[in-house]
This record gives C-alpha cells, sequence and structure tokens, in this order.
C-alpha cells in the first residue's frame, strides 16, 4: 500500500530546524481526517506557513496526489535552514514546492491575494515573553509572545487575503492561544470553523482548527439564526460536508 504521508525517515533535518513533534502529527492527522473532502474540494494552490522540516507540506502532496499535476504548493519559513530543510524533505519524496524564506508570507501575499485554496500552519504558539518571537533558527519555531498569540494574530489577516473564495485554512492552537476568540475573530471576517483533531497531553491541549468561509447567498438574508449558535457551535465536532 503505498504511504499516505511523508515518510519520517526521510525528513530531513537541522539542529535549527523543527522536528516533526505532536502538533506536526496533529495536524497531519487532520488532513487525513478531511482527505476526502479536500480531494473533492479539487484545490490548485496550496501553502504552508512556517513548513519546518517539509513534512507538513510533503504530506499534504503525498494525499492530494491523485489529483495530479494541476496542484501547485508554496511553503513559506522564517528560518533559511527550514528552507533548506524542506526542499530536501520534498526532494526526497519526488515533491516539488515553491519555498520562500520570508516573514508569514511577505512578498507573495499581493501577488497571491485570493489564489489559495488550502493554507496549512502549525505556528510558533508556545506563551514566551514577547522579545523571542522571531529570534532566529530554532527559538523561532515555537516562541509566540503574550498568550502565543503573536504570530498568529499576524497571520490570520494574511491569511484572510490569501484565500480564495473557497478558501480553507487549518490551523494548529493551543488551549493557551484561546481558540475560541481565534475563531470569533475569523467570524468576524466571515469564516465558520471546526475542530478536527484533538489532543491532550499532560503538558498541553491541542487543537486544529479548520476555517472557511461561509457564503451568503443575496436571496437569503444573512443567517441570523446561523451566527446565533455561536459559539456554541464552534467547538462541536459537526460531520457537515465542509
Ligand atoms: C511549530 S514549527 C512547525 C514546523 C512544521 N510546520 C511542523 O509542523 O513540523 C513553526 C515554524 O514556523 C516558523 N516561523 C516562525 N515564525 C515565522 C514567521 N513569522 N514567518 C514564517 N515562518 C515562521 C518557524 O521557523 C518554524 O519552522
Amino acid at each position: 500500500m503505498l504511504p499516505r504521508t511523508a515518510q519520517i525517515r526521510l525528513v530531513s533535518c537541522h539542529p535549527e530546524v523543527y522536528e516533526p513533534c505532536d502538533d506536526s502529527f496533529a495536524l497531519v492527522d487532520a488532513l487525513l481526517a478531511d482527505r476526502e473532502h479536500l480531494i473533492k474540494h479539487q484545490p490548485m494552490l496550496c501553502m504552508e506557513l512556517g513548513c519546518g522540516s517539509g513534512y507538513v507540506i510533503s504530506s499534504l502532496a503525498i494525499m492530494l496526489g491523485e489529483l495530479g499535476s494541476g496542484v501547485h504548493y508554496f511553503a513559506t519559513d522564517i528560518n533559511p535552514d527550514a528552507a533548506e530543510t524542506t526542499q530536501a524533505t520534498l526532494k526526497a519524496h519526488g515533491l516539488h514546492a515553491e519555498i520562500v524564506v520570508t516573514d508569514v508570507a511577505s512578498g507573495l501575499h499581493k501577488n497571491l491575494a485570493g489564489m489559495i485554496d488550502v493554507i496549512v500552519v502549525n505556528p510558533p504558539y508556545v506563551p514566551t515573553p514577547e522579545e523571542e518571537v522571531g529570534c532566529k533558527g530554532i527559538t523561532a519555531s515555537w516562541a509566540g509572545g503574550e498568550n502565543g498569540r503573536s504570530v498568529i494574530d499576524k497571520i490570520l489577516p494574511i491569511v484572510d487575503e490569501l484565500l480564495s473564495q473557497k478558501g480553507w485554512l487549518y490551523m494548529v492552537t493551543l488551549t493557551a492561544n484561546n481558540p475560541s476568540q481565534i475563531c470569533l475573530l475569523m467570524k468576524e471576517k466571515g469564516y465558520a470553523s471546526r475542530i478536527i483533531v484533538q489532543r491532550s497531553t499532560e503538558e498541553e491541549s491541542l487543537h486544529v482548527i479548520k476555517f472557511w468561509r461561509v457564503v451568503v447567498s443575496n436571496d437569503s438574508p444573512r443567517s441570523d439564526s446561523w451566527f446565533s449558535q455561536f459559539p456554541l457551535k464552534l467547538f462541536s465536532r459537526s460531520s457537515g460536508s465542509t
């Protein structure tokens, strides 16, 4: 049977690059759990923000392999060593992505605005002193500033610019990041959300949340009843089609 995700033995490593860990596996498990929807979604452009070792973007490309060569992949990281490591991991799997060393998606989000169908991100989410955010090397992998939200709050408006009308975002968050408030912020931008994967360890409780735009037709007035269920619906493990 063909592997459904990137193979750990083929994932490159570097002392200054985040190795695939519980959060990376939770994100890939969420993508696997949603794989059938992703295939039906037929994305043309997919992007990972903060690609680290390349395990997640390689896994996504393998999962979507049956869609053929019409799907293009982008990956960004602020850490140049991560970009090189991702390149090596993709190559070891016979895959290709455009890799850009940049802060979130600077320099890309104007050209690619409204074009990306799937964005995946496992951000630096650990609450740390603000000075650690954006530090060079491995520290950038986890340093999330106050409530672990500094990089997340920078990512959200950029994701909103990048995503196509049918675009989906899959993002890892920690309870300390106040995920329900993140969902409310995204709701204000017109996105619905649901948890795809939830993992708790002794140290932390992780959620992988999927966001998608709520399409409001001109004929039907904006459904207040739908919004009034918020945030109760927010964390329901809905079995809806999105
Ligand atoms: C938690 S690690 C996740 C790595 C990989 N995606 C995974 O799941 O294994 C976060 C990654 O985001 C990168 N990063 C941190 N701040 C960033 C920023 N402002 N812009 C782009 N990448 C950033 C880090 O260098 C690191 O590789």
